[in-house]
């Protein structure tokens, strides 16, 4: 049976403290997309803006106040992240989109047509998180699979706690509470999930995971319904 995945790639995945790992993690990707293709799947990828957005916001944030200016730099950045991963999975072969949606409505259109749509962010208030929610919600995707560069939800900031607790089941209302819900974040801010995210996965009903996408079996696992490592949050 075909299936339609949604993943919301982190763009931290693609910054220079990754490089070592880089060839291995985009030849893993690959290969993963092409199974999945082989198999008959559809997926959507939503890349997110990682370094370059940082840059970017930064570079104007002395001059700019608009906090939705300062978005929209943030999602030309997806855009390019975007195009990278694109460009790779069109180089193997595989059936990709050429375009680069600007609406959760085009993405899911292209994915009628395509096996494999990539995108990135689409209006300013939210991150790629919330996009990557509302393309699961119209697609009607079995649940909306965000790929970062943690391992899994913490009960609090494993950065700043050393007893923080990785979490492997939760509800939304459980990861709501960690995170907040429907406040949008400042424009390139981090959050393991965006508020905005769960508010639109509340709305939609649709389930999450957050895993390592470092590892690419972990999102294997992930896609193929198995246990993986990570955290599963069911509505
Ligand atoms: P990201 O989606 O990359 O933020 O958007 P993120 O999830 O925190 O970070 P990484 O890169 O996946 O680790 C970067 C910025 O682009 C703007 C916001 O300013 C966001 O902080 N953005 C992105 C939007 O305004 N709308 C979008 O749909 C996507």
């Amino acid at each position: 049976m075909s299936h339609r995945y949604v993943v919301a790639l982190g763009g931290s995945l693609l910054r220079p403290e990754e490089s070592a790992e880089r060839d291995t993690w985009f030849a893993r990707l690959r290969q993963l997309v092409v199974s999945l293709e082989g198999n008959g799947h559809r997926l959507a990828v939503v890349v997110g803006g990682g370094l370059p957005a940082r840059e970017g916001i930064q570079l104007a944030s002395s001059m700019v106040s608009d906090s939705a200016r300062l978005d929209r730099i943030g999602i030309a950045a997806t855009r390019i992240n975007a195009t990278v991963i694109q460009q790779v999975l069109q180089s193997v072969g595989c059936d990709v989109a050429d375009a680069i949606p600007h609406t959760v409505e085009e993405a899911a259109n292209l994915l009628s047509q395509h096996s494999i749509v990539l995108m990135g962010g689409t209006t300013p208030g939210h991150t790629t998180d919330t996009v990557a929610v509302r393309l699961a919600a119209s697609i009607q995707a079995k649940y909306c699979i965000i790929a970062t560069n943690v391992s899994h939800v913490f009960n609090k900031d494993p950065r700043e706690f050393d007893d923080a607790e990785a979490i492997s089941e939760m509800t939304l209302a459980e990861l709501g509470e960690i995170t907040g819900v429907g406040s949008p974040l400042e424009p390139g801010a981090s959050a393991v999930v965006d508020p905005m995210a769960v508010q639109a996965a509340m709305d939609a009903s649709i389930d999450m995971a957050v895993l390592d996408g470092r590892d690419i079996s972990r999102l294997d696992d992930a896609l193929e319904g198995k246990s993986f490592v990570g955290t599963l949050i069911r509505t």
